[in-house]
């Protein structure tokens, strides 16, 4: 499970928020009850100077220290006990007074011995989930609700195939690739024209890869670029800590989907951001999927041969074919 700084920052978070409202609701009952029933508060006060005599005593030692602490141990099982009569006397569980944890393994911390306890990866999961599917419609776009009968059966002897067979190679590429996705796994370049289905197998595959545990950064050229705009020409500005971050998530991330590539206003400086971002990821290791509209020789008019030799050499290319869906009929 590789955790990503924005998403791992906001769990934590929220544990420290359950933890802080389990100690006051546990501080509520306390001062309710200790109102209610002194003797409570007597048992606790017992209890806590006994606590500190066994301490005391251990740290003493000697043979002196074993006799005390084991006639500390039964007065304070008499004290529990005591303390669970009066309470069910009252109408209360016996463990009304216990500390209150939402996760009782690892107290509220997050963590076990250092490790990252199973309820904050469950909430790490969650809050990845939740952060995708802000950035994309992730509802109803998924494997499962591809549908291959919106690409024609009908034979292209340009594609020497129908658009629906080359499609169907296009799927099970993408769903093998979620499934097996790792760190040897290739970066893909979506082409082709719009309404193909780029972005609906981009979120495919995100939602898959993200629940897998890895780090899944999705976001539009355009945004992405003016990110990267703003990290330049707004320096120590009001968002700059927040554009830092997004930029390092951008490159950091285990899988970025950059999608529409083409549709940003084009400029050395888009340029050179986009090789940025290939090239550092390239040498990180990651693996980076990138949606355009733009054939081979867009891409070199628009981009530099640096960029697109990258494209063509380390990527693997995947062609979207037949005729735009959002403008079909519903089937
Ligand atoms: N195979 C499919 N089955 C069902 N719905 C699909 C399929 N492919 C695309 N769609 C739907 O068609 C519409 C267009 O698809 P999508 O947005 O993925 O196209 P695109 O290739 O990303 O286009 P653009 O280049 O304009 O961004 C979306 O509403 C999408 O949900
Ligand atoms: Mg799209
Ligand atoms: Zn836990």
């Amino acid at each position: 499970m590789a955790y990503d700084g924005k998403i791992l920052g906001r769990v934590r978070q929220a544990i420290a928020e359950d933890k802080a409202r389990n100690e006051a609701e546990a501080e509520r009952r306390r001062t309710q009850l200790f109102a209610a029933v002194p003797e409570l508060r007597d048992i606790e006060v017992r209890i806590t100077r006994l606590m500190t005599g066994v301490v005391n005593s251990a740290l003493r030692s000697g043979e002196d220290a074993g006799r005390a602490v084991a006639a500390a141990r039964g007065e304070c099982q008499a004290l529990l006990a005591r303390r669970g009569e009066l309470l069910r006397a009252h109408g209360y569980e016996e463990d009304y007074l216990d500390e209150l944890y939402t996760c009782p393994d690892c107290r509220d911390s997050g963590y076990i011995m250092g490790r990252p306890c199973a309820c904050l990866d469950a909430r790490y999961k969650l809050e990845a989930a939740r952060e995708l599917s802000s950035m994309l419609d992730t509802r109803g776009q998924s494997f499962e609700s591809f549908k291959l009968e919106k690409y024609s059966d009908v034979y292209d002897p340009e594609l020497k195939k129908s658009p629906r067979e080359a499609m169907r190679a296009v799927f099970e590429l993408c769903r093998d690739y979620a499934y097996s996705f790792g760190g040897d796994s290739p970066s893909l370049l979506f082409r082709g024209g719009t309404g193909l289905g780029k972005t609906f197998l981009s979120a495919s595959i995100a939602q898959v890869v993200s629940s897998r545990g890895f780090s899944v950064v999705y976001d539009t050229a355009v945004s992405v670029f003016d990110a990267f705009e703003s990290q330049k020409f707004d320096r120590g500005g009001e968002r700059s800590e927040e554009t830092d971050s997004k930029i390092k998530r951008y490159l950091g991330c285990e899988l970025l989907i950059l999608d529409d590539l083409g549709t940003e206003m084009t400029t050395s400086f888009t340029a050179s951001a986009l090789y940025r971002i290939i090239n550092t990821r390239l040498l990180n290791g990651v693996q980076t999927i990138i949606s355009t509209n733009l054939g081979t020789e867009e891409m070199q008019r628009r981009y530099t041969s640096q960029i697109v030799s990258r494209l063509e050499g380390g990527y693997m290319r995947l062609n979207f074919v037949g005729s735009d869906i959002r403008r079909s009929r519903p089937l």
